[in-house]
């Protein structure tokens, strides 16, 4: 029999602009050398180690047998929209109402929609490098201008707000902001914010304002550039579930935006995925307002490892790291060992066995660093540790 020969995949040339987060493909190949009997330390993943809280997972259960088991509203059941109102009312200390807030599966489903709903060939987004690489990857793929504001070391990787007023110009369309960020633990200053106001003045850009760390905080408060007078209007906060409440696996999150931009992403919605899950939207109203215990207790945790590593970091030769005020992450500076941040990456996968990210995974600026999460147990940190500084010691 003649064999078939498969014809080529002629995808659309769009596909071509699409980027991708390396995280998950290091999971990947650090699970392959697990199959081959290696022993790993993973600190290369974005989610928290911890099990979502039991009275969450209660109310899941419960809204299933209650027959929450149907198709709902695209932008989200009412009774959920209307307690995330409440939330960001009190939170960010604005007026939200519920028909500003969409509920997606995950926060990432918000970059995807705002970015498709609002930037077009022609127009320039502004984003954070080193930043979360879908940002970049999605401004690419609906053909407007990515435009990087390189967040800066000696500022604790804050954005230089001159620096940012400089970039904006009549074509620009978005500004995306991170804070708490991934992949540098910065947190914008309430000075920041405010500046970044005052940049884009009464130009007509909307903010896509990435705050889904905002409860993961070490030092200091969280600050939104939606409380700030005039600005509500032209943001689109995104937030979720999936960091706060150890939810990452359930894909809930959601966005505040302006009505007839809501509707939009709505529609976005409809033509994608229906709706977000309905009994995962029902557990979101209890893990809103029920006890909140669980994410400061998380929260302390993180903070207890994050200086474990830190300080285990600072002793290893060729390494240094500044200490990140949220989110979860470390994001070491090793342009003093002499290697490429893949290269180096990479052998410490292969010959010590840490699995964590090269900078470069967030964007052109993450060169000269490595990205390690720091959601496992203090046991596992310094073991990471221990292997690296025995791996530098040897090659370095
Ligand atoms: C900055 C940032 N935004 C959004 C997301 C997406 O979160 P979710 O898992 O809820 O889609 C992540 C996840 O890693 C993130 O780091």
């Amino acid at each position: 029999m003649s064999e078939v020969t498969q014809s080529p995949l002629r995808l659309a040339k769009r596909m071509a602009r699409l980027g991708t987060e390396t995280a998950f493909e290091v999971l990947v190949k650090a699970r392959a050398l697990e199959a081959q009997g290696r022993d790993i330390v993973h600190l290369e993943i974005g989610e928290p180690d911890f099990d979502t809280p039991r009275n969450i997972i209660d109310s899941a259960a419960d809204a299933l047998h209650k027959g929450f088991t149907h198709y709902g509203p695209s932008a989200g059941l009412p009774q959920l929209r209307e307690t995330i109102a409440q939330y960001v009312s009190e939170t960010r200390g604005v007026d939200a109402k519920p028909d500003e807030v969409v509920v997606v599966p995950g926060g990432k489903p918000i970059i995807f929609f705002t970015i498709l709903a609002l930037a077009e060939e022609g127009d320039e987004v502004i984003y954070p490098n080193p930043g979360f690489p879908i940002y970049e990857s999605m401004i690419d793929y609906v053909g407007a201008k990515a435009v990087p504001i390189r967040l800066r070391e000696e500022m604790d990787f804050r954005l230089d707000v001159d620096e940012l007023a400089g970039l904006i110009n009549d074509r620009t369309k978005l500004i995306i902001i991170n804070s708490p960020q991934n992949p540098t633990g910065g947190v914008l200053e309430k000075k920041d914010i405010e500046g970044i106001a005052r940049a884009i003045g009464d130009r007509d850009v909307m903010v896509l304002t990435d705050e889904i760390y905002s409860r993961l905080i070490f030092e200091g408060e969280h600050h939104s550039i939606m409380s700030i007078d005039g600005m509500k209007d032209r943001c689109i906060l995104l937030d979720g579930f999936s960091k706060t409440y150890a939810m990452t696996g359930w894909r809930m999150g959601y966005g505040v935006m302006r009505p007839d931009l809501a509707t939009s992403v709505a529609r976005l919605m409809t033509n994608s995925n229906s709706c977000t899950a309905s009994f995962t939207q029902m557990a979101g109203i209890e893990a809103l307002r029920g006890p909140q215990e669980s994410v400061e207790a998380m929260c302390a945790e993180f903070k207890r490892r994050r200086d474990v590593m830190v300080a285990g970091l600072n002793k290893i030769k060729g390494f240094s790291c500044r200490l990140p005020k949220g989110a979860f992450y470390v994001f070491p500076n090793i342009t003093k060992t002499g290697w490429p941040s893949k290269k180096l990456a990479d052998a410490i996968l292969d010959d010590a066995g840490v699995a964590g990210l090269s900078g470069t995974a967030f964007g052109a600026y993450g060169e000269g660093y490595l990205r390690f999460s720091v959601a496992n147990s203090i046991e596992n940190i310094e073991k990471a540790l221990e292997r690296i500084d025995a791996w530098v010691q040897k090659n370095l």
